[in-house]
């Protein structure tokens, strides 16, 4: 099991969702966790939860998109918990449709979210981790940052973190720090896209499935652990890379395989 012992970590989008999954799991293997959120409630309903369980957290209640409410945050974390070694940039949504029909205020909101916000995180808590010689940063970008899977301004924006990552890891190396990206699938949570869909059809998850090699789509805790993993030590060679977590989605067209191919066979 990975050691994240002596690591204070901060979370954002924690307050649900896979956020949560990471925090708790980061907090199961040792880290003492600050959950940040747009959402205060939520955000303490997992502080809460991690206090329960015997973890020391943290939670601050800030919009990514506003650097001063992030500079503010990380400062308060760590005159509560100590330096920073580890930023999850996990907060992120979507919920804007096609190119063609997507309001200009909503294009606008999803790259801000997606994509300026993990750079505010960044650039609040990087001059720390170089300044003490290391640190750890994971990204959650998604499969929809290397091919269209619908939700074009949350796509280009989920791109942009990918490249991120990459300028993050090529910069900041000689610095000791790391940074990776995690790129999920479709994952069971509850998020607001997703309430539509089930809304819709209870059912889209089964749906989903047949789209993905493994035969299901990914819980939280799929992701939380390739992001535990990523943070620890047992990838300490590991820098820039974008990791799928996606079942097997961007290996090949599955569907079009099983359907149209094997068939005629
Ligand atoms: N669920 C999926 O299928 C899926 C797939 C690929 C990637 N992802 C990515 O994983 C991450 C988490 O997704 P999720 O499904 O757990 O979503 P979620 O909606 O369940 O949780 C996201 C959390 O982020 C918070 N948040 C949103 N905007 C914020 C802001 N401006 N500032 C601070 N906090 C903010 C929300 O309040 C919420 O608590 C996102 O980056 C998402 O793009 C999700």
């Amino acid at each position: 099991m990975p050691d994240h012992s002596n690591t204070v970590a901060l979370v954002t989008g924690a307050g649900h969702g896979i956020g949560r999954a990471i925090a708790m799991r980061l907090a199961q293997e040792g880290a003492t966790v600050c959950v940040l959120d747009i959402n205060g409630e939520q955000a303490e309903d997992t502080a809460r939860l991690l206090r329960e369980a015997g973890h020391k957290a943290a939670c601050k209640t800030a919009d990514i998109t506003d650097f001063g409410a992030v500079e503010r945050a990380v400062a308060e974390t760590e005159a509560e918990l100590g330096p920073i070694g580890l930023l999850v940039n996990n907060a992120g949504f979507t919920d804007a449709g096609d190119l063609d029909g997507i309001a200009l205020t909503d294009w606008h909101r999803e790259v801000d979210v997606n994509l300026n916000g993990p750079y505010h995180c960044l650039r609040a808590i990087l001059p720390g981790m170089k300044a003490r010689g290391g640190g750890v940063v994971v990204n959650i970008s998604s499969v929809n940052g290397v091919r269209f899977f619908g939700n074009p301004a949350y796509s280009a924006a989920k791109a942009g973190v990918i490249n991120l990552t990459q300028s993050v890891a090529s910069e900041y190396g000689k610095h000791g720090i790391r940074c990776n990206a995690v790129l999920p699938g479709s994952v069971r949570t509850e998020n607001a896209s997703w309430e539509i869909r089930i809304k819709k059809d209870p059912d889209v998850f089964n749906k989903l499935a047949r789209w993905y090699p493994m035969g299901r789509v990914a819980e939280p805790e799929d992701v939380a652990k390739a992001v535990s993993f990523l943070a620890s030590d047992d990838a300490k060679y590991i820098t820039g890379a974008a990791l799928p977590v996606d079942g097997g989605l961007l290996a090949g067209m599955n569907v079009m395989i099983e359907e149209f191919i094997l068939e005629s066979q």
